[in-house]
């Protein structure tokens, strides 16, 4: 049987990781997955987790399972993150979160979700996205469209043919939003602009599930939620695939969530029992190791303090090589003004480069970034600036 088995092509993001692994030359350049990474090329465990770490070690006393849902501490802040300490939606019972493994396991359950219980219905995605979310529908046999997003000419939101396209959605889709830092193109929605994509949604009949994989790496935890709340206040109901990959340096505990708005308390704890079902027909339960790292961070005072502080480094550090790869380029002589590298937020940016422009930067300068064009920003190191510089250059 295996023998009749064909090779698969290796993923968009991941292949490259394993291509790069592979590649003798001491001078590699990893620009691909979406990992921040310091001035030394470290990807850093954040002080405030060690210390949660720590203190969970010396306490835990049970590997017991974890219910479906997951740790009902980290169940129970996750929604203040999103939403706002002591929001109404939450008084009124209408939230609710499951924990996840990591945002991709929140976007499979979700898409689970649709297919059992909306088995008619679409999911539309920015064009471009993140190229895994197609893959994630596809797998879970639920059909996806695309909306107008991206305006390559100028590198910036084509916000007038996204509204127009959101306006024919028909009534019972749903539309995937990334909530900030969009992955790749890192164009976000204007905060003033989200009233009226909660406003065509909401006259649509459709349903928003927002990506927000990137929460305080745009330009603050607060104002990276603006769209998540906006939309809260037009829609009735809606779904966030949260993650704390990023935000906290969580990659390999793989812990993220699925939060639901629905329109009262009775159709929350229905929606649920469904996401329920499709967990445990799928992995039981989460692991528990991030999720109790997040709430003990979360759940002290000090602890959440001194994230906020190591976060606000992280972003600093994206918007300082943002500054320094604009100013790069120039002193370079780049063809193209790369001056709206420094519009854009989060670790991602579209560098406009062709599929062909991407492969002769891997096979003559050994600088792996994604087929698309997409550079992870905060994969550079500062002695790589330059460098990464001069062979874009090169490839334009
Ligand atoms: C990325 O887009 O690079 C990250 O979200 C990691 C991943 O799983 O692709």
């Amino acid at each position: 049987m295996f023998e009749k088995v064909e090779p698969a092509a290796p993923d968009a993001i991941l292949g490259l990781n394993e291509a790069f692994q592979a590649d003798s030359n001491p001078n590699k350049i990893n620009l691909s997955v979406g990992q921040f990474k310091d001035a030394e090329g470290k990807t850093p465990i954040l002080g405030c987790v060690k210390q949660a770490e720590e203190e969970l070690l010396k306490s835990e006393s049970s590997k017991g399972y974890l219910g479906i849902v997951g740790d009902t501490n980290y169940g129970k802040m996750v929604p203040g993150l999103l939403f706002g300490e002591g929001h109404q939606l939450l008084a009124e019972n209408r939230v609710a979160t499951v924990q996840s493994p990591g945002g991709t396991g929140a976007l499979r359950i979700v898409a689970d979700f649709i297919a059992t219980n909306f088995p008619s219905s679409t999911v539309w995605l920015s064009n471009p996205t993140w190229p895994n979310h197609p893959n994630i529908f596809k797998a879970a046999g639920v059909p996806t469209k695309s909306y107008a997003y991206y305006d390559e000419s100028d590198f910036s939101l084509n916000y007038d043919a996204m509204m127009s396209d959101l306006a024919k959605v028909p009534a019972g889709d749903f539309v995937m939003l990334h909530g900030c830092c969009h992955n790749p193109t890192g164009v976000d929605i204007a905060d003033d602009q989200w009233n009226a994509v909660g406003e065509v949604l909401k006259i649509g009949g459709v349903t928003p599930i927002v990506d927000f994989a990137y929460q305080g790496f745009g330009s603050g935890i607060e104002e990276d939620a603006i769209g998540v709340r906006t939309l809260a206040k037009h829609v009735d109901e809606m779904i966030v695939c949260s993650s704390f990959s990023k935000n906290f340096g969580l990659y390999c505990e793989r812990i993220g969530a699925v939060t639901t708005v629905a329109a009262d308390a009775d159709a929350s704890a229905a929606v649920i029992s469904r996401l329920k079902k499709c967990i445990r027909a799928n992995y039981s339960n989460p692991p528990a190791h991030g999720a109790k790292i997040v709430a003990k961070v979360l759940g002290d005072e000090a602890l959440t303090s001194q994230w906020h502080v190591e976060l606000a480094e992280m972003r600093n550090r994206i918007l300082d090589l943002r500054k320094q790869i604009a100013a790069t380029m120039k002193s370079l002589g780049s063809p193209v003004d790369f001056r709206f590298i420094t519009e854009q937020r989060g670790m991602f940016s579209f560098t406009g480069l062709t599929r062909e422009q991407v492969q002769k930067l891997r096979d003559e300068h050994s600088l792996y970034i994604v087929g698309n064009g997409r550079i992870n920003v905060a994969g550079l190191r500062d002695s790589q600036v330059e460098i990464a510089c001069k062979a874009i250059i090169d490839v334009l």
